[in-house]
């Protein structure tokens, strides 16, 4: 179902003091008419921040999972072993996983399809690196992601994600997208999935936007119509920083 989404992916950020301390901060002004907020701690200290907090507008998910179901694949942790512990969401293809961990399209399918076969919604990542982006061919190269990967699964499916668009160039440069970028390439997503599935389907799916999305450029990012939303880096290990984007999007 779309709507105003604003995720924290802290990446390999935070000790359990810090994380604690965030949660305390941030807990405590996520209310009922706040947008969604969706946590990505790592893996061991999800469960942790979970039992520490005592409110219901926080939801914790994971910042990766498997491609297998289970088995002897050491250091893996599976989306049955996600669901196990209470997490519904889980970031797929991010594009630090893409570069630095060589997932391939095909391998971040078979992730979905664990994923979603364990009930947890995937937060799936696609955008182009600036050299795509210099050529010009960034739609190109989106679509790619996008067939190989997601077009895959049913509407039904598609509908319930969420799909980050993250531009490679704009992650962790504090150069972000202009909201003309982002506006352009977040329609162009919606209206790929209208084309194969339907209208119906593409109006229901959020898309939101990453890459340097901070306080100062999150209103007029948000306010782009076919952006739900961010999923926030940097700004997010800062609670006032994170609170004040949540802000911004829950107007
Ligand atoms: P930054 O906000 O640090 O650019 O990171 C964005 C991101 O990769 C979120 O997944």
């Amino acid at each position: 179902m779309r709507r105003k989404i604003v995720a924290a992916n802290w990446k390999m950020n935070l000790d359990i003091i810090e994380a604690a301390e965030w949660l305390g901060e941030v807990g405590a002004q996520v209310h009922e008419g706040s947008c969604e907020v969706l946590v990505f701690p790592s893996f061991v200290m999800i469960t942790d921040l979970m039992d520490m907090y005592q409110g219901e507008h926080i939801v914790f998910g994971a910042q990766n999972c498997s491609h297998k179901e289970s088995g002897a694949y050491t250091g893996e942790v599976s989306a049955t072993q996600l669901a196990s512990i209470g997490i519904e969401y889980v970031i797929i293809g991010h594009s630090e996983r893409r570069e630095y961990f060589s997932e391939t399209n095909e391998m971040l399918r078979e992730k979905m399809e664990v994923a979603i076969k364990s009930g947890l919604t995937p937060v799936f990542c696609c955008g182009e690196p600036l050299q795509v982006r210099n050529e010009n061919k960034q739609k190109e190269f989106v679509k790619q992601q996008l067939e190989e990967t997601l077009f895959g699964f049913s509407g039904a499916a598609v509908a319930e994600m969420i799909i980050a668009y993250e531009p490679v160039w704009a992650i962790g440069t504090g150069l972000n997208a202009t909201a003309q970028q982002a506006q352009e390439m977040h329609a162009f997503i919606r209206h790929e999935i209208a084309g194969k599935y339907s209208l119906d389907i593409a109006a229901q799916v959020s898309i939101i936007y990453g890459g340097s999305c901070k306080p100062d450029n999150a209103k007029e990012l948000f306010n782009c119509a076919d952006v739900d939303g961010g999923l926030i880096g940097g700004a997010s290990l800062n609670a006032n920083d994170f609170l004040a984007i949540i802000k911004v999007a829950s107007l």
